[in-house]
C-alpha cells in the first residue's frame, strides 16, 4: 500500500526529482536492512588476515599450493599418495581443453627448435643432449597422437589447500606435503603473496584464481582421476553389495580367505540383520549348510520359506539340548572332557552370577564328580557313554557336606524348576541335520538369552565337529552373551578354530561398546577376515574409528550412513558398500512391519499371519498362492468347502471319483492349496 501511494504522488509530480520521493522510503529500507541479517553475514567468518605464507580465515590458517612439476610416467591411481595425505586440506583441480590445430602449431614450432640444437650439437661435433633427445621423442608422439585424433589436449592445474589450527602445524604439514608430493616425483611451491588468491581457487567455488596450468593430454589426465578405489570382487562367491564409489559389484568368497569369520557392526536398524539374511540365503544357494542363532525370532519366515528347521525354545517344545553332551571325538592332544568342563564352567558361571576361587574349585570338583556318575573319565573310551544331566550336577553339588556347594546347588535351581527346566535339563533328542537350522530364542526372558545362547554355540560346535562340511553359524545380537567373558571367550575359541572344521562365523552386534571393549570381542574381530561396518551412533564413533583406523571421511560416512549402508573390510581393503536385495529377496528378509502387512494383506492374511477364509470368488480363479506363505509343516485347513464353486477346487484330483459313481455336489477331496514358490519341502519342525 505504502509503495502504490507513492507511486501515485510520484505520477502527480513529475517535475520533482526521483530521488527526493524515493529518499524516505531507501532510508527506512536502509534502517531496516541494517538491522537484518543476511545469509552472507551468518556464513562469512568474524576476520579474515591474509599473509605472505597464509590466509587465517576466521580461526582457521590456509596455506596453498600450487604444482608445477609432474613425473614424465603416470599409471592409473597415481595421485594416490597426496588424495591419502592425512591432513586436513582442499584438493582443486581445473581441467581446460585446448584446440588441437593452436596445440599443433605449438608443437611444430618446438619440435623444429629441439630439431635445431640437435643438428647444431652433431655438427659441432658434441654429444647429443640426451634430455633433448627425450623431449623430441615425446614431442613427435604426441604430435602424431593428436594429428590423428587418438589423443586431445588439456591444461591442468592443481593446487593443494592445507588448513590447521595453528601456523606451526600448518608448517609442519606443509614440509610434508611438499616430501610426499617429491615422492612422487611432483614438484609444488607456496602460492607465496598469493594466499587469497589460492584459498579462493580451491574452495568449490570453480574460480581458477591464480591460472598456473600444465600441459596434459586426454590419457595422463584420465589417470589424475582421483577418486579410484580398490574393488573387492572374486571370481567366485557371493554379493554383498554395490561399490558406492565406482558402482562395482563386491563379490567374495569368504571361505577362501584365511579364516571365513565375518564381525558386523551397527547400530540399532542399520540394516545388519537384513545384510546377514541376504548373506545367509545366498550362502545357502551355493550349497553351505547355515546355522543361526536368533534372538529376536527375525529368522523364522526365512526357515520356512527354504524348508529350514525352526527350533524355538519354549518348555513345551518337544527338542531339548543338553549342555553335557560330549562330542564323542578324540583328537590327538585335546582332552575333550577337560574343555567341555571349562565350557561348562563359563556356562555355569553366567547361571550362577559372581564365583568366587572357593566357588570354583568346588564346581570344578562337582563337575569331575558329575561325569564319573555316569561312568564317563578323560578316557575317550568311556566318552561315547549318556552324558549326565544338569539335575545330576545339582544333586552332586546338594550331596557335597559343604555350605558353598550347597549354595550353589540352590543358585542352579533355575534350571532344575525354573522356565530352563524342561528345554536344557533332558537329553539332547535333535540333531543338525536340515542344512538350515534356525535357533529361536526369542521366547525366553530376556536375562535367560545369554544362557541358551551359550548353551546352543555349544552344543553346535559340538556338532559340527563330527562331521566335516561347509557351513556357516551367525550369532545376531551376540552382544547378549559377549558381555560375559566366559561365553565371549568360547565365541572368541570358535572363532579361531573354525578354519579347521569348515566354519565361518558372523557375529553382529549394535553394541559396539561391549563388544570391544573386552580382549575376547577384539580378538573376534581381529580373527574375522570380512568386517562391516554399517550406521554407527555418534556415541561409539570414536571407539569404532580408533579401532579400524577410521579417516575423517569414513568417520563421516558411517555417521550419515543411509540403512544398509556402510564400510566392507576385508583383509587390507575396505569400500564403502550398499547392500542391495532382488525383490523377491527383500519380500523374504525385510522386518518392515509395514511392509510386512502389507504383504500378508496382499497375501490374503489376517496380522498374525493366519490365512483368512477365502470369499467366494465370482468368476473361476486360479487358488493364490501368497508369495510368502511359508510350506505349511501342517497341512493347513483348506477353505471352507461349501464357499468354493466347484471350478475353483485347487489342485483337485484329475479323476477324484470311481468310475460309474455320480459326481457329488461338492468335489470329495481337496488337496492344500500348495504355495507356489517351487519346490518348497514342508518344514519338519
Ligand atoms: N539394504 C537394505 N535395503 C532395504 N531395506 C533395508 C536394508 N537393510 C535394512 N533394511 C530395512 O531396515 C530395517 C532395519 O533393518 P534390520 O536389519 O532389522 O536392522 P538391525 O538388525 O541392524 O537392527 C528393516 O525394516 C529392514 O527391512
Ligand atoms: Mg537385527
Amino acid at each position: 500500500m505504502i509503495f502504490g501511494k507513492k507511486k501515485t504522488q510520484q505520477v502527480q509530480s513529475p517535475s520533482q526529482p526521483q530521488t527526493k520521493q524515493v529518499t524516505p522510503v531507501s532510508k527506512e529500507l536502509a534502517k531496516v536492512e541494517k538491522g537484518m541479517v543476511s545469509l552472507a553475514d551468518v556464513i562469512a567468518p568474524s576476520s579474515v588476515e591474509v599473509d605472505f605464507h597464509y590466509i587465517r580465515v576466521g580461526e582457521i590458517y590456509y596455506k596453498t599450493f600450487f604444482v608445477i612439476g609432474y613425473p614424465r610416467y603416470v599409471s592409473a591411481n597415481w595421485l594416490q599418495p597426496l588424495i591419502d595425505f592425512d591432513h586436513s586440506m582442499n584438493i582443486s583441480m581445473f581441467l581446460y581443453p585446448t584446440s588441437s590445430p593452436d596445440v599443433l602449431s605449438d608443437l611444430r614450432r618446438k619440435i623444429a627448435e629441439m630439431e635445431a640444437t640437435i643438428a647444431s650439437q652433431i655438427e659441432d661435433g658434441q654429444v647429443v643432449d640426451a634430455k633433448v633427445r627425450a623431449s623430441l621423442d615425446d614431442a613427435l608422439a604426441i604430435q602424431d597422437q593428436l594429428a590423428k585424433g587418438v589423443e586431445r589436449f588439456f591444461q591442468l592445474s592443481l593446487y593443494i589447500t592445507l588448513c590447521s589450527d595453528n601456523v606451526k602445524e600448518l608448517d609442519e604439514a606443509s614440509k610434508q606435503l611438499t616430501a610426499t608430493l617429491g615422492s612422487i616425483m611432483m614438484i609444488c611451491k607456496t602460492a607465496t603473496l598469493q594466499m587469497e588468491d589460492g584459498f579462493k581457487s580451491s574452495i568449490p567455488m570453480g574460480q581458477d584464481k591464480l591460472f598456473i596450468t600444465r600441459n596434459m593430454d586426454t590419457t595422463s589426465l584420465a589417470s589424475t582421476f582421483p577418486f579410484t578405489s580398490a574393488t573387492l570382487a572374486q571370481e567366485k562367491g557371493v554379493m554383498y553389495g554395490i561399490n558406492e564409489q565406482n558402482g562395482s559389484l563386491i563379490i567374495f568368497d569368504r571361505f577362501s580367505l584365511e579364516n571365513g569369520n565375518e564381525v558386523v557392526l551397527g547400530k540399532s536398524g542399520s540394516g545388519k540383520s537384513y545384510l546377514i539374511k541376504l548373506e545367509a540365503l545366498r550362502q545357502y544357494m551355493f550349497g553351505t549348510e547355515v546355522i543361526i542363532v536368533d534372538p529376536e525370532g527375525e529368522y523364522e519366515e526365512i526357515a520356512q520359506t527354504l524348508g529350514g528347521e525352526h527350533v524355538s525354545f519354549t518348555p513345551s517344545n518337544p527338542i531339548k539340548i543338553n549342555p553335557f553332551d560330549l562330542s564323542g571325538l578324540y583328537e590327538e592332544g585335546e582332552n575333550e572332557l577337560g574343555l567341555k568342563i571349562l565350557s561348562l564352567h563359563g556356562l555355569l558361571r553366567i547361571v550362577m552370577g559372581e564365583l568366587d576361587a572357593g566357588h570354583d574349585s568346588i564346581l570344578d570338583r562337582a563337575l569331575m564328580e558329575t561325569y564319573r556318575q555316569k561312568g564317563i573319565t578323560a578316557d575317550p573310551a568311556t566318552q561315547k557313554k549318556t552324558p549326565p544331566l544338569m539335575e545330576d550336577l545339582y544333586k552332586v553339588l546338594l550331596g557335597m557336606e559343604d555350605p558353598a556347594a550347597r549354595e550353589l546347588a540352590l543358585r542352579l535351581e533355575k534350571f532344575i524348576k525354573g522356565s530352563l527346566n524342561g528345554i536344557f535339563n533332558q537329553q539332547s533328542n535333535f540333531d543338525l541335520k536340515n542344512p538350515l537350522t534356525i535357533f529361536n530364542i526369542k521366547a525366553l526372558e530376556e536375562e535367560l538369552r545369554p544362557i541358551a545362547m551359550h548353551i546352543i554355540l555349544d552344543f553346535v560346535w559340538t556338532r559340527v565337529r563330527k562331521t566335516l562340511k561347509k557351513r556357516l553359524l551367525i550369532l545376531d545380537e551376540a552382544w547378549y552373551i559377549m558381555k560375559y567373558p566366559d561365553s565371549a571367550s568360547f565365541v572368541y575359541g570358535i572363532a579361531k578354530r573354525s578354519r579347521k572344521y569348515y566354519l565361518a562365523l558372523t557375529t553382529a552386534t549394535q553394541d559396539v561398546q561391549d563388544f570391544l571393549s573386552t580382549d575376547y570381542g577384539k580378538a573376534v574381530l581381529s580373527n574375522s577376515s570380512i568386517q562391516m561396518l554399517l550406521k554407527q551412533s555418534p556415541t561409539e564413533i570414536d571407539l569404532i574409528s580408533k579401532v579400524f583406523y577410521l579417516s575423517e571421511g569414513e568417520k563421516e560416512l558411517l555417521l550419515s550412513a543411509d540403512i544398509g549402508e556402510g564400510l566392507f573390510f576385508a583383509g587390507q581393503s575396505h569400500v564403502a558398500m550398499k547392500v542391495i536385495a532382488a525383490p523377491f529377496e527383500h519380500t523374504l528378509i525385510t522386518s518392515n512391519p509395514q511392509e510386512i502387512l502389507n504383504m500378508r494383506e496382499d497375501a490374503g492374511e489376517d496380522s498374525e499371519g493366519n490365512l483368512l477364509p477365502t470369499p467366494a470368488p465370482e468368476s473361476p480363479v486360479e487358488p493364490i498362492a501368497p508369495v510368502m506363505q511359508p510350506a505349511p509343516a501342517e497341512p493347513i485347513a483348506a477353505p471352507p468347502v461349501s464357499n468354493l464353486p466347484s471350478q475353483v477346487q485347487p489342485n483337485a484330483p484329475l479323476n477324484p471319483m470311481p468310475a460309474g459313481s455320480t459326481p457329488p455336489a461338492q468335489p470329495p477331496a481337496i488337496t492344500p492349496p500348495t504355495t507356489d514358490v517351487g519346490t518348497i519341502p514342508p518344514s519338519n519342525v
